[in-house]
């Protein structure tokens, strides 16, 4: 694991290597494209990157369905060129971490195809079940993205288990030739030099022992018992004895509907922890219950719940891993800001999270406030969950009703390619875009952002800088003002050498606002503003600022 915890210092990159940047003009983002912007990820003051699967697969995840995790696909440039992005990333001090999906394969992965067919050793790799009296599915359990989480394959004449699309089949971790399999492949990268992994719902591996009915959730049924399954700290605890202890390198797990309290189990550090920190999804949930797809009206209060609750209860104990954007959710500008505010809401939002305690991760445009993406037909859609949603889910609806609820709810919004200019593609692809690029690129870019000393993409580069040169920002206390503020979000950080003032709007309109009692603006200095003038008794609609006092 992580020697001297390095990662406590890093911002971190996002890389969805499909919508990043195409080098090669095939219109598909590639490595050749990463590699040509490096020194401007580096300009951000990120100085780390994590990638969104590279590895070889049919695409019906969009790399999340790998079928060769020794490789790196064609179609991203090959291993050759991810030699020289790795390369080139280290001679600038950044660190790059890996996706590992383990908790499924394609089913064109070379153990699925055997497995199918009983071919040893591979028999068992998958979770395999006959089928119950007259046909019917081993469990009611469901597919996170569509249907039931049972696939019947005719050539073994049995069902497989799929958490996801039908094409990814759960991987049988119980069986210790899989977990030999996960260690070979983290070798594999860690001996090439990469920094450590993200893992793809490693909470998931483990599935409760029998695979019961679930009579307890209303949907989603079988999550309670495929998620932090029994055997799963013994499984993580084992892969980091046999590799990650190791080498100096991060773990970084994505664990759906996580708690603090059970985060903790993991990731204490004075406890062996088995994982260096977690993706929680809780500050994802403040427009919308359970899944991006039910949308409700955003909750300042909600999101800053789980603004606090992560602070305050990992304190002195763990590390938390801090973001607001990533390839699986919709733009926060459209969700939890404003459109008519792009600029505005896009800094209060970046405040909001860049000086909380942890590690901070940064999504590919969202540097320069990229917004969501409205396509007029759902056929325009790619991704697999999303479709599913809309030929599937509530189809009694009128199609208006039911392309909305993709407007708000799709993952695609987040995957269109990085606006790089006002050019023709915005810049991102010479070539034909695999996939559309948003409209609203002529006015969205970088090129115009840089040009622009007070655009969304500067002020990224000044509150990471500040996060970087503020000893309070990493390790000092946090306090949250004015909890019941539905406008509001308020808080400190403080230490032996300063205290620092955070506060973000969330609203279209000019309010009244007044610093908590103890902090005297007369002599603070105003570190960063979105606006040019402020009023120390009002905030401007998303205004955000930090004041700082030096001790
Ligand atoms: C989580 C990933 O972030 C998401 O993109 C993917 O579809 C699922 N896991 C399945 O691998």
């Amino acid at each position: 694991m992580a020697i001297n915890n390095w990662y406590k210092d890093k911002v971190f990159y996002q890389i969805w290597p499909r919508s990043f940047k195409d080098g090669n003009g095939d219109g598909m983002g590639d490595l050749y494209g990463v590699y040509e912007k490096l020194d401007y990820i580096k300009s951000l003051g990120c100085d780390g990157i994590w990638f969104s699967p590279l590895y070889p697969s049919p695409g019906v995840d969009c790399g999340y369905d790998i079928s060769d995790y020794y490789n790196i696909a064609e179609e991203f440039g090959g291993m050759d060129a991810f030699r020289k992005v790795l390369d080139g990333a280290h001679e600038r001090g950044m660190k790059v971490i890996m996706d590992l999906v383990v908790n499924h394969t394609s089913d064109q992965h070379e153990w699925f195809q055997k497995s199918r067919q009983r071919i040893d050793p591979y028999t068992d790799y998958y979770i395999w079940r006959p089928a119950k009296k007259n046909g019917k599915l081993p469990n009611n359990w469901d597919s996170l993205f569509e249907g039931k989480a049972w696939a019947w394959d005719e050539v073994r004449q049995e069902y497989y288990m799929h958490l996801f699309a039908i094409q990814q089949a759960d991987l049988n971790m119980d069986n210790p030739l899989v977990r030999e399999e996960v260690k070979n492949i983290l070798r594999f990268w860690l001996d090439m030099g990469v920094d450590g992994f993200r893992e793809d719902v490693i909470t998931f591996i483990s599935k409760k022992d029998g695979l019961p009915d679930d009579y307890i959730m209303p949907a989603s049924k079988g999550f309670l018992y495929f998620n932090h399954g029994p055997h799963l700290h013994e499984y993580l605890e084992e892969f980091k004895r046999d590799v990650f202890s190791k080498y100096d390198c991060m773990i970084l797990a994505e664990a759906p509907m996580v708690t603090p309290k059970k985060a903790l189990e993991y990731i204490t550090e004075d406890n062996n922890p088995v994982l260096d920190m977690m993706i929680q999804f809780s500050t994802q949930e403040a427009d919308c219950l359970f899944t991006d797809f039910n949308h409700v009206p955003f909750n300042l209060r909600k999101l800053k719940r789980a603004f606090s609750k992560w602070q305050t209860k990992l304190e002195g104990k763990g590390w938390n891993m801090l973001y607001l954007e990533n390839h699986d959710h919709p733009r926060m500008v459209s969700r939890y800001g404003s459109e008519k505010f792009r600029d505005e809401s896009a800094k209060t939002l970046a405040v909001s999270y860049l000086f909380q305690k942890g590690t901070p991760f940064v999504y590919q445009g969202q540097e320069i406030g990229m917004s969501n993406w409205y396509p007029t037909d759902p056929e325009m859609y790619e991704d697999v969950q999303t479709r599913w949603q809309y030929f599937n889910v509530g189809t009694k609806k009128s199609p208006e009703k039911r392309l909305q609820r993709l407007w708000h709810g799709s993952r695609d919004s987040a995957r269109t390619p990085v606006q790089w200019s006002n050019e023709e593609n915005a810049g991102f692809s010479t070539g034909t875009p695999w996939f559309y690029v948003n409209e609203n690129y002529k006015d969205v870019n970088v090129a115009a952002q840089e040009e622009d000393e007070k655009s969304v993409l500067n002020f990224y580069r000044k509150a990471i800088a500040l996060r970087k040169n503020l000893s309070s920002v990493k390790n000092g206390n946090y306090k949250e003002y004015g909890k019941n503020s539905k406008s509001f979000y308020t808080y400190s950080r403080e230490d032996e050498n300063e205290k620092l003032l955070v506060v973000c709007s969330f609203v279209g309109k000019t309010k009244a606002w007044k610093a908590p009692r103890g902090f005297d603006l007369l002599n603070a200095e105003l570190l960063l503003c979105n606006y040019a003038m402020s009023n120390r008794a009002t905030l401007a609609p998303y205004e955000c600022r930090v004041y700082c006092w030096k001790k």
